[in-house]
């Protein structure tokens, strides 16, 4: 590992500390807590585990999050059963300082999207190497029904993207995955409706029309907060 992958690891561990602290000063007793999927997630988790018998219930938005709370003592339930979720704290892919993201690198942005949907305060936590002006370096993750692939790709082109399946993988949901480059992504908001327009697509990885209310960025200077 390089000097800047161990620096990255640090910043994440910082943030995660930081929205440990976040969930301590604002999860009520009775609140549900929605835990997101990826690296940055997992370090929250752990730096979640001292505050576990605070913590009376969570929504996890993938199998391996649900995995990783159990395993440190939270209880996980069901979100029909959960109603509202308090408060959701996830990483992205890129975030602008408008919060809207790119998010499902791990696969897991339709669980991701609808925790989010039924938030009522969304954390996301990042470090600084995600931030961007304008989103769209990072390929864009579409999840698409599998028999829909080469259509939705078709349109994908004709949007002028390039979609490229994603080899081997497969969500939560038992769908395929198309990462797609070359979007422009100037109006986030109006490409994740188009996209989700597409028959066959389950959802895309843009989170503009609901994205996050606070930022809590890991820097080399420490984790500032950014808000809407
Ligand atoms: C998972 O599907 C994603 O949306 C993650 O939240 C995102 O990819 C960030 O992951 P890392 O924290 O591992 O960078």
């Amino acid at each position: 590992m390089n000097q800047n992958q161990l620096k990255q690891i640090e910043l994440k561990q910082n943030v995660a500390r930081a929205a440990a602290d976040y969930v301590a000063a604002h999860l009520s007793m009775e609140g549900v807590l929605g835990v997101g999927t990826g690296s940055t997630a997992n370090a929250f988790i752990e730096a979640l585990a001292p505050l576990k018998g605070r913590i009376g219930a969570a929504v996890a938005s993938s199998m391996a999050t649900e995995t990783r709370l159990k395993a440190i003592g939270i209880p996980v339930v069901d979100l029909n059963s959960a109603g509202d979720i308090e408060l959701y704290v996830d990483g992205a892919d890129e975030i602008t300082r408008h919060l809207a993201m790119i998010k499902g690198g791990g696969g897991a942005l339709t669980r991701e999207k609808i925790v989010a949907a039924c938030a009522r305060t969304f954390v996301c936590i990042a470090d600084e190497t995600k931030l961007v002006e304008v989103l769209g370096q990072f390929p864009l993750p579409v999840e698409v029904i599998p028999m829909a692939r080469s259509y939705v790709a078709r349109q994908l082109v004709k949007m002028g993207g390039q979609p490229v399946l994603r080899e081997g993988f497969l969500t939560d949901n038992g769908n395929i995955i198309l990462d797609v480059r070359g979007l422009s992504l100037v109006d986030p908001s109006a490409m994740e409706s188009q996209i989700n327009q597409i028959v066959g697509v389950v959802t895309n990885g843009i989170f503009a029309r609901r994205g996050a209310n606070v930022l809590l960025l890991g820097t080399a200077h420490g984790v500032k907060t950014l808000t809407r």
